[in-house]
């Protein structure tokens, strides 16, 4: 099945996530007959380009960064005559009647009414603006055929996010409004909801009586970069565990849906958000660490410390790494901890999800037949790696019985010879397709804020630097480790070795 005749607008089109992952994927949605016979791109920003020249950035941002090579020159060509440049500065209303022109020029020669597809690939500054002159201009109004996609971060705080709701709910329907949290898009997260829902071995399982505890951790290698300025703003638990490792969170703890509805999936996933224990001032406390990277070596390269970073502030107070411990309070959670961790700079580029399984009730082997004894775990492994493995004890071969873990894996590379799609991929063409289910609700994303605030104030209240710093390639601050040591853990890692 494909979408309906289509019209990308995509502000900040000139920008770094276009050229990176919107082209690209796009492009490759092309290739893999995705894509509408009838389509447009039209990229806008205040660059003056003409056709052909916005066509030659893409391509160039094509061939650097998508998943399917450099791009074939007849496919590129047949594609590229989507593709059109709109200079215009978004602040200007006048310039938004042009797209309405060009849209109406398509439905013409197309002799139906396409969908229409705003992306605000901009900083969020100018969600409002643009918004606000769509509707001027009645580009908004076809509540079937016309949406709008926010990328992140959606709000700074519950109160920003509460009034960034209000004015999108002012120009459009919430079954217009696509939040992307592109971790959703993720072939691996996907799997998630197949591998609890599509299966009967596991969810009998899948509670407090049997699982002890839930690790989410998503370490990145990576430093600052170029993004100081957006990061330094923000930090680790704004940019990380708001969004991206709570719906995790949600997606490991939800009910079962009833179908595959996205309300009904995601009014699951909220139901998730709703029952989890706010904090107190003791939680923050006791509950969460926070870091930032010192300088170091990675790699055998020297590198700064984040407060050296470009674009950051000498003497910011930003985290760059967070470990928090949640607790779910409903019937299926109860006493279980969920102990998420994020950070830059850290030894391995590594999203893993490990639920720990309670110890069997009683040691039937002697103690000296188990040479490492582990509870049973089940660990889904999002990226790079991307697999699921479940960790069992067995006898190792030979005369005598010694017990060590193994694990079960169910790895994609050797099972599936296809090309995993970028997450870029999935989210716009169930944007074109009209299917929110992996996309925020407003709801979502406020009670996401309202759990985390209490963490966020009591963190900028205290204006000094008065969390530790941790070395480059570390694992965190030793404090994150205490965090989940004295329940009895350890943070678990798989041996990988892969880099980003
Ligand atoms: C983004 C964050 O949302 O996710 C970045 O702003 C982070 O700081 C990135 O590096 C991680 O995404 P991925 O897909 O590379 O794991």
């Amino acid at each position: 099945i494909k979408s309906d005749p289509t019209v990308f607008v995509i502000f900040g089109g000139t920008g770094d996530l276009n050229m990176r992952k919107l082209a690209p994927a796009l492009y490759n949605l092309y290739l893999d007959g995705w894509m509408p016979k009838q389509f447009s791109i039209i990229g806008t920003g205040r660059t003056k380009y003409t056709d052909e020249q916005y066509r030659q950035t893409l391509l160039d941002g094509i061939n650097q960064f998508s998943r399917s090579g450099k791009a074939d020159p007849v496919k590129w060509k047949a594609f590229s005559e989507s593709v059109y440049y709109q200079s215009s500065d978004v602040k200007d209303h006048e310039s938004y009647k042009e797209f309405g022109t060009r849209i109406e020029k398509h439905a013409a020669d197309w002799k139906t009414k396409p969908n229409v597809i705003y992306y605000m690939a901009v900083s969020p500054n100018f969600f409002p603006i643009i918004a606000s002159n769509l509707s001027k201009a009645k580009l908004t109004q076809d509540t079937k055929r016309v949406r709008v996609v926010i990328e992140k971060p959606f709000g700074h705080d519950l109160e920003s996010a509460k009034e960034l709701n209000q004015l999108l709910a002012n120009i459009f329907d919430e079954c217009q409004i696509y939040r992307i949290d592109h971790y959703l898009g993720k072939e691996t997260v996907q799997n998630i909801m197949a591998f609890r829902f599509a299966n009967s071995l596991f969810e009998p399982l899948w509670n407090r009586n049997y699982i002890e505890h839930v690790q989410i951790s998503v370490t990145e290698q990576l430093g600052m970069g170029e993004r100081g300025d957006y990061y330094d703003g923000s930090g680790a638990l704004r940019d990380m565990i708001q969004n991206h490792l709570l719906q995790l969170l949600c997606l490991v703890a939800m009910e079962t849906p009833i179908n595959w509805e996205s309300d009904e999936v995601r009014n699951r996933k909220v139901e998730v958000l709703r029952a989890m224990r706010p904090f107190t001032a003791d939680d923050v406390r006791n509950s969460t660490v926070r870091g930032q990277y010192a300088k170091g070596w990675m790699e055998g390269k020297e590198v700064p410390g984040y407060r050296e970073e470009a674009k950051v502030d000498p003497q910011s107070n930003t985290e760059t790494f967070a470990a928090i411990k949640f607790f779910v309070d409903n019937w299926r959670w109860q006493g279980v901890p969920f102990y998420l961790r994020t950070g830059k700079r850290l030894h391995q580029s590594a999203s893993v999800i490990t639920i720990q399984f309670r110890d069997v009730p009683h040691k039937v082997f002697p103690s000296e037949t188990s040479e490492s004894w582990a509870q049973n775990r089940l660990i889904i492994s999002i990226q790079p790696e991307m697999s699921i493995r479940l960790q069992v004890q067995a006898k190792r071969p030979g005369l005598d019985m010694i017990l060590n873990p193994v694990d079960m894996v169910f790895d994609y590379k050797g099972t599936y010879s296809n090309q995993t799609p970028e997450a870029y991929e999935t989210l716009l063409l169930d944007t074109m397709m009209g299917d929110q289910t992996l996309f925020m609700r407003g709801d979502q994303v406020e009670s996401a804020w309202e759990l985390v605030m209490p963490i966020l104030n009591t963190w900028q209240n205290k204006k000094s630097l008065s969390f530790p710093n941790y070395s480059a390639d570390s694992w965190g601050p030793e404090s994150a480790e205490a965090l989940i040591a004295r329940d009895g853990f350890h943070w678990f890692t798989l041996p990988l070795t892969s880099k980003k």
